[in-house]
């Protein structure tokens, strides 16, 4: 009888591995496939060839071993040209990865987000009790699991005080996913979800200050703005008490970042960046767990690549930045507190474009 149990649990277990690799590679060869022809746009010639050669190395894990050692290396000496596969314009990729990344967002373990949630969260309670609704925002919010985890936590903790938040994505689509993710929680934690689609100063500060009015019992609502975050200079100086993002700075070109820096920290006198660091160990976990998810592999294998070192990080922090690294975990947090030494005036104000806004949406979530 034993014998007999081993051998069924054996099979199962067989038959499960062949079904999920044979699902693996049709996935890998239509990712493939699409980024052929994306290969025929010369802007994105080069980051098409760099991904076709990593899931092509994927199929096997003894190419994979051998594209990381040979590879990965060159890959990140000339990692300002690194795209994911989810910043190429491949929409349904790129939907599909953030579903994805959201699940591994959470997972019971590794609890991928939890430094940067648990100090947004702390930043949120040193606010309670003041007189206006705390207004955060989030760049590069993505799927809003952030948001989605941290609702979920101050409403287990009884926190009544209001806060709004924003979050701004450039990719489009991205609000569709936030909106669903967002609808799991309990339609009594959250006031609405609001959707700009194309961000326009004078839509958006309307739409908070109908939030920051609000007198219902709910206490939390959501404001999705989809554009890119190098549009919002034109947004009153210190508008937000919290700005942060989390695994952001890494998809920012380099030499964009001195200027992420610059608005954060004009937006806000109190930002937080997260992100993870290059180090070796953050190779191996990732690569086992997310083995079974290709496009959840390639964002985190070339997200790592283009991530900062330990010592990168310490010889390039500004002042007025704390900065807490965790060699274990591989991520890092960087704190800025605005003081009158420290602000970082903003380039001069560009003339302010004309934008054409498409409709604007006011859903309710579950209401
Ligand atoms: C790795 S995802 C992280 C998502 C989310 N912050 C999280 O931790 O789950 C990076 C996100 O940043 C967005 N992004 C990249 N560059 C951006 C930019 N210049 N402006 C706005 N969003 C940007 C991408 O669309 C993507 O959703």
């Amino acid at each position: 009888m034993p014998i007999l149990v081993i051998f069924i649990i054996l099979v199962v277990v067989t038959a499960t591995i062949h079904l999920i690799s044979i699902k693996r590679n049709a996935e890998i060869n239509e990712i493939i496939s699409d980024l052929e022809k994306l290969k025929l746009n010369p802007e994105y010639k080069e980051a098409a060839e760099l991904n076709i050669e990593f899931f092509k190395a994927i199929r096997y894990p003894f190419l994979y071993i051998r594209w990381l050692i040979f590879r990965a290396p060159k890959i990140r000496k000339n990692r300002g040209k690194i795209l994911e596969l989810a910043d190429l314009p491949l929409p349904e990729w790129q939907k599909k990865t953030h579903e994805r990344f959201l699940k591994l967002e959470r997972l019971f373990f590794p609890k991928i987000i939890q430094p940067i949630k648990k100090r947004v969260i702390s930043e949120i309670m040193s606010m309670q009790g003041r007189k206006k609704p705390i207004i955060l925002l989030d760049i590069g919010c993505g799927s809003m699991e952030l948001e989605r985890q941290i609702i979920e936590e101050l409403v287990k903790q009884n926190f009544t005080h209001p806060v709004i938040f924003a979050g701004v994505d450039c990719t489009s689509g991205m609000s569709d996913v936030a909106f669903k993710n967002l609808s799991s929680l309990p339609s009594s934690s959250l006031t609405e979800f609001s959707d700009v689609p194309n961000f326009r100063k004078d839509a958006f500060l309307a739409i908070m200050k109908n939030l920051v009015s609000y007198q219902g019992t709910q206490k939390f609502s959501v404001v999705f703005l989809t554009t890119n975050i190098f549009n919002l200079e034109t947004l009153p100086e210190n508008y937000f008490d919290l700005v942060y993002h989390s695994r952001l700075k890494h998809h920012v070109m380099p030499e964009k970042r001195g200027v992420l820096e610059k608005i954060t920290t004009y937006l806000s006198s109190k930002v937080i960046e997260f992100d993870d660091l290059c180090i070796i160990p953050v190779f191996i976990f990732p690569s086992i767990i997310t083995w079974r998810w290709p496009l959840t592999l390639n964002g985190a294998i070339l997200s790592y690549l283009r991530d900062p070192s330990k010592h990168e990080l310490l010889s390039n922090n500004n002042t007025g930045w704390e900065l807490k690294m965790d060699s274990n975990l591989g991520f890092y947090l960087r704190v800025y507190s605005k003081t009158e030494r420290n602000a970082i005036p903003l380039p001069k104000q560009r003339k302010i474009k004309k934008l054409i806004v498409s409709k604007k949406q006011l859903v309710s979530v579950k209401s």
